[in-house]
């Protein structure tokens, strides 16, 4: 072999290398907790083995494309003194050859894509639960009309069963997006959008809106607790239950109060004290573990800032700084805490 197609060849094998640890980040995608390389839903593993399907062929192509340019390049190269090569204008084997087969390449791209448009797109399997998305800025609602539940950032979902979920919004587009789920579906003002899934592995996988919808786009994230079934019914009874009534004599019981007395329930709903709809239901907030559209850990410490300066902890929020004194605060985070 001449010394130049071997110095080539040997620049494509360093190229090959070079892009080695690019395959092996792919791979690596898939721990990550908001990978879409992860699926956990028969929804989610329909697109990824589309996807593989699709790689498939694209990399079986690329390998036949370029091998043949790198052959050519390196075979009819130019020499001094070799003649021009002869055109092939007009070799009707070629032409119907690269007619037919970017369409045989089309048909196995597009009948796969069909297929999976059909199976994830369709009308959910009757039995499904039904869950209301409602997109807010910047945070999830969740109601579960069979069963009477509202909650906030965080959906429990039964392993196993099929969910249909019915997306709107509140306010401006956003989309709702658990990537080990399935693809995003936007929330539209004043439309209902539809998606279905089967959960196939117990687990909490972290989701985002995934349209940008204002400052704190960003911080618009949620939760889904994918549970068996026993544990989300005892989740869900839970959650019907009156919200707890700690003894006025308590902390919390203080808390109580002054929530009731505060422009908290103007926009918040907590059962039997307040119907407000611009927050979070907060009957159950005790029982969450995050707070804020899924920003912070729901503990005392966290929940203690964002009620004292919610506008400092998240840009552009509506919550309220109401400038309430420490002691307040503090009665408050316990009541709010008493309500599991
Ligand atoms: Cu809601 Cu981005």
């Amino acid at each position: 072999m001449a010394q130049r197609p071997r110095r080539l060849l040997l620049r494509l094998a360093a190229l090959c290398i070079a892009l080695l640890p690019l395959v092996i980040a792919g791979c690596t995608l898939r721990e990550y907790p908001q990978s879409s390389l992860n699926p956990q839903s028969d929804y989610a593993s329909a697109i990824q083995s589309l996807l593989e399907k699709l790689v498939f062929w694209v990399v079986v192509i690329f390998v036949i494309v370029e091998g043949l340019l790198v052959y050519t390049v390196i075979r009819f190269r130019a020499r001094p003194g070799a003649p021009d090569p002869k055109p092939v204008h007009g070799n009707t084997a070629l032409e119907i050859g690269w007619t037919i087969a970017p369409a045989l390449i089309l048909a196995f791209v597009a009948v796969p894509t069909v297929l999976t448009i059909w199976k994830t797109q369709g009308a959910p399997p009757p039995g499904a639960l039904q869950v209301r998305v409602v997109g807010h800025q910047w945070w999830w609602e969740f109601q579960y009309p069979e069963l009477g539940i509202t909650t906030g950032s965080e959906m429990h979902v039964p392993l196993h069963r099929a969910i249909a979920v019915n997306i709107e919004s509140a306010d401006v587009i956003h989309s709702f997006w658990f990537p080990a789920i399935g693809g995003k579906r936007d929330a539209v003002p004043g439309h209902v959008n539809h998606m279905w899934f089967t959960p196939d592995s117990v687990g909490t996988f972290p989701g985002q809106c995934a349209e940008l919808c204002g400052v704190s786009h960003a911080n618009m994230r949620m939760k889904l607790f994918v549970e068996p079934p026993d544990a989300f019914e005892a989740w869900a009874a839970q959650q019907k239950k009156p919200p707890a009534e700690p003894d006025t004599s308590t902390l919390a019981g203080h808390g109580r109060a002054l929530f009731a007395q505060s422009a908290c329930i103007g926009c918040h709903t907590i059962d039997g004290i307040s119907a407000g709809i611009i927050g979070p239901n907060l009957t159950h907030i005790g029982s969450r573990t995050s707070i804020a559209g899924s920003m912070f850990p729901n503990d005392a410490p966290h929940l203690a800032k964002w009620i004292a300066q919610p506008d400092k902890e998240k840009p552009g929020t509506l919550m309220l700084n109401l400038g309430l004194p420490p002691d307040q605060v503090d009665a408050l985070v316990a009541y709010l805490q008493s309500l599991k």
